[in-house]
């Protein structure tokens, strides 16, 4: 018996079709490319080499990471790096500027005392980071709030030591609402993107990267003014969310949570292995944490933390004890989080693949 076999293997487990992940992987880097810019994958959704592998080979042009322990780990397989998040403290800019020199790094920033420790951090380790201001479009997170703000950054990042202006950089994340509804939000972003770039090249700091994207617009990606990359990373596996926009269809799901019945002892509901340490706690509006990918009228309605109650209330299916389930959490990236190492289905073989770029101390082995 393998370990690695889907109708024997230890539940709850991630589980990865990764014949869909080089369909999905292929059709994000040709759109990219059909439309003039490049896909620099958020990889935060994976974790993983062999994903990331998948990615460039499919021509994405380099890699985005949220995490030191991410940049370290993809800096193994790609010299063209993007940390998407301001590296505050000695300890970040430590790792960060330990990074082989072969490596390019750039950082999304938006504010003057991370440019500075930034700037002194790198000069003092005789490396130069690529800075990218990040501008704040709607999401109201992180970036700046006025293009002023954005070349004012800009031309710090030009003036110091240690640091080279590169860029901007945005996130549409509060743009979540079906595909055909987006269209207002989306124009404002595109307007807004087009004052930032019109207020950079009037002061002469011309932005040669204006990365963007997510997976709810990725395929309105091209609409944004000026764009030379997305940085789209759930479309890898998709997930609910993907489904219920409209940007991607069951065929696309490639990770889904394989889960076992363990109860049916409670009229009206059936209880599965998986909680919200396999699924986790992601609501969307009340809808529930998931859905099971063969049983579409099946919601995960609620979560503890190693169970997962099933409402069968719309449904003809009936379950029984040790049936195996296939849940499509509500967001991929959390849930992949939360395993140690996923099952993948490569052709009709399967086996483990690990995903090095979990956790974050530098305490990690
Ligand atoms: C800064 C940034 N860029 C890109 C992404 C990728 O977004 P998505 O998974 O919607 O493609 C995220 C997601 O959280 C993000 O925070």
């Amino acid at each position: 018996m393998s370990a690695a076999d889907p109708a024997t293997i230890e539940t709850p487990v991630g589980y990865v079709d990764l014949n869909r992940v080089r369909a999905n992987a292929r059709r994000v880097a040709d759109y990219a490319r059909e439309h003039g810019f490049r896909w620099r994958p958020h990889i935060k959704t994976h974790k993983s080499l062999d994903v990331a592998r998948i990615q460039l080979n499919a021509g994405a042009g380099g890699l985005t990471v949220a995490t030191l322990r991410e940049a370290e780990v993809m800096g193994s397989v790609c010299d063209d790096l993007l940390l998407a998040y301001p590296p505050v403290g000695r300890a970040k800019l430590d790792r960060l500027l330990s990074l082989p020199r072969t490596v390019d790094i750039k950082v999304a920033l938006d504010g003057a005392e991370v440019l500075a420790s930034l700037a002194a951090a790198a000069s003092a380790a005789a490396r130069n980071v690529g800075v990218l201001v990040e501008l704040d479009v709607g999401l109201g997170r992180v970036g700046v709030q006025t293009p002023e703000q954005v070349v004012q950054l800009a031309a710090a990042a030009a003036e110091n030591e240690g640091v080279s202006f590169r860029g901007i950089l945005f996130y549409p994340g509060h743009i979540r609402m079906a595909r055909q509804e987006q269209g207002a939000l989306v124009r404002a972003v595109a307007d807004r993107l087009r004052a930032t770039l019109e207020a950079l090249t009037a002061a002469e700091l011309p932005a040669q990267i204006v990365s963007g994207g997510s997976t709810p617009t990725l395929w309105d990606s091209h609409l944004m003014p000026g764009l030379t990359e997305i940085r789209s990373g759930s479309c890898i596996y998709f997930d609910r969310e993907a489904l219920e926009v409209g940007v991607a269809g069951r065929e696309d799901l490639a990770y889904t949570v394989l889960a076992t019945v363990v109860s049916t002892a409670v009229p009206g509901h059936a209880v599965v292995d998986a909680g919200s340490k396999a699924l986790a706690k992601e609501g969307r509006g009340g809808n529930g944490f998931g859905v099971l990918l063969d049983h579409p009228d099946v919601v995960v309605t609620s979560l503890s933390e190693e169970h997962g109650v099933l409402d069968l209330g719309g449904t003809r299916w009936q379950p029984s004890i040790g049936e195996r389930v296939r849940i499509v959490p509500n967001h991929v990236c959390v849930s992949v989080n939360l395993q140690d190492a996923l099952l993948a289905r490569d052709e009709n073989e399967h086996r483990m693949i690990t995903l090095e770029a979990r956790g974050r101390g530098p305490w990690i082995a």
